[in-house]
């Protein structure tokens, strides 16, 4: 019953063999290595985008803030969900990485910008001169943080506002797979066919031990990202263990597999939880985070019975049973059918 974090799983076995596997004798560092151009080939190949550049690093958080800061200037405003990553868990690393860019927050239902909001944002600022911050990227998350998920026609509405406004648009797609699996459509449609310009791909959190590639489908801010991983002490040495791990996940559409296990527990989770009076879910699960809130009481119930998973707000185990308190509820690729049941029947049982 471990619901806490997709980042709480294993890796999987394949990825595991695919580091083995890269593990005999030697390989040249920094990226000049067969494994890293095999695995720039197989992004490339997956988005449909023969021109792009492609980079891995090994953090969301660094392919977030060093795409952000390769498309803002020091003193741009970014544009981003109040609920974004980049603004609530990053410590600052956009704003770091960047040099000042300030994030502008863009609010909108569901964890997700709309339109209106983000072109009333956009047209809010460069209105102060030289005394405000300049115009910069927009960055959205796919699938959210809070678990829902923009369609194509969502994403393209928000980069057709940034382009009219002549801005980049960011995709943080820390759970890109998961989204791509509720979707049924491809990486390109919902990325630049849609008119997003640069994408964080995530692995980590979707089997993987610790990659992600930043992708640019316009290749030429590549080499200032290059100056900017290294300055920023991201640039791995054995690079070969990185691009091994994404060449795994590719293969044989593993992540897209990854990602239907694991929003297909989301969604058993959710089918059982809205059947128990009591239970509120707060956004409607397209992936495979989940957000609800029940009471204190059934809370100490099933922590007590050893589910691990993040209650947001409150002490679970002191306090007014009856409290209603939040919920975060993750599955990953590895999450079982029988450990969605046993949760469910521990929370009506309680
Ligand atoms: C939406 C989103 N973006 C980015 C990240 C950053 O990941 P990391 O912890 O690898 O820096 C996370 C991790 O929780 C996330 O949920």
């Amino acid at each position: 019953m471990n619901f806490a974090s997709d980042n709480t799983g294993p890796v999987h076995p394949k990825i595991m063999a695919a580091l083995a596997e890269a593990n005999e004798g030697y390989a040249m560092p920094y990226g000049a290595d067969d494994h890293t151009a095999a695995a720039v080939a197989d992004i490339r190949a997956t988005f449909e985008a023969p021109d792009a550049a492609v980079f891995l690093v090994s953090l969301g958080t660094a392919a977030n803030s060093l795409i952000l800061a390769t498309l803002a200037d020091p003193w741009s405003a970014v544009f981003c969900h109040p609920q974004a990553h980049i603004q609530e868990d990053e410590c600052n690393a956009p704003e770091f990485f960047s040099g000042g860019a300030k994030l502008i927050l863009v609010d909108g239902p569901d964890a997700k910008m709309t339109p209106d909001a983000l072109d009333a944002a956009i047209r809010n600022e460069e209105t102060r001169g030289v005394h405000g911050p300049q115009r910069g990227p927009v960055s959205l998350t796919q699938a959210t943080e809070k678990g829902t998920v923009y369609t194509v026609a969502e994403i393209k509405a928000l980069c057709d506002v940034a382009h009219a406004h002549g801005l980049a648009v960011h995709m943080d797609g820390a759970r890109f797979a998961n989204a791509v699996a509720t979707l049924g459509c491809t990486a390109a449609e919902m990325t630049w066919k849609a008119g997003v310009d640069a994408v964080t791909f995530g692995g980590t959190k979707n089997g993987l031990m610790a990659v992600e590639a930043a992708i640019f489908f316009d290749p030429k801010p590549a080499w200032e990202f290059e100056l900017r991983r290294k300055r920023g002490a991201h640039l791995f040495s054995k690079h070969r263990f990185l691009a091994a791990q994404m060449q795994g996940y590719l293969a044989g559409d593993l992540w897209l597999d990854m990602a239907a296990a694991a929003n297909a527990r989301t969604a058993q989770l959710a089918r059982g939880l809205k059947q128990i009076d009591g239970v509120n879910l707060d956004f409607e699960p397209a992936a495979n985070i989940i957000f609800a809130h029940w009471s204190r009481a059934r809370h100490a119930k099933a922590l007590a019975a050893g589910a691990s998973y993040y209650v947001m707000r409150g002490d679970p185990m002191v306090g007014d049973p009856d409290e209603m308190l939040p919920a975060r509820l993750v599955t990953d690729w590895s999450a079982s059918e029988a450990s969605v049941d046993q949760f469910l029947d521990i929370l009506r049982g309680a």
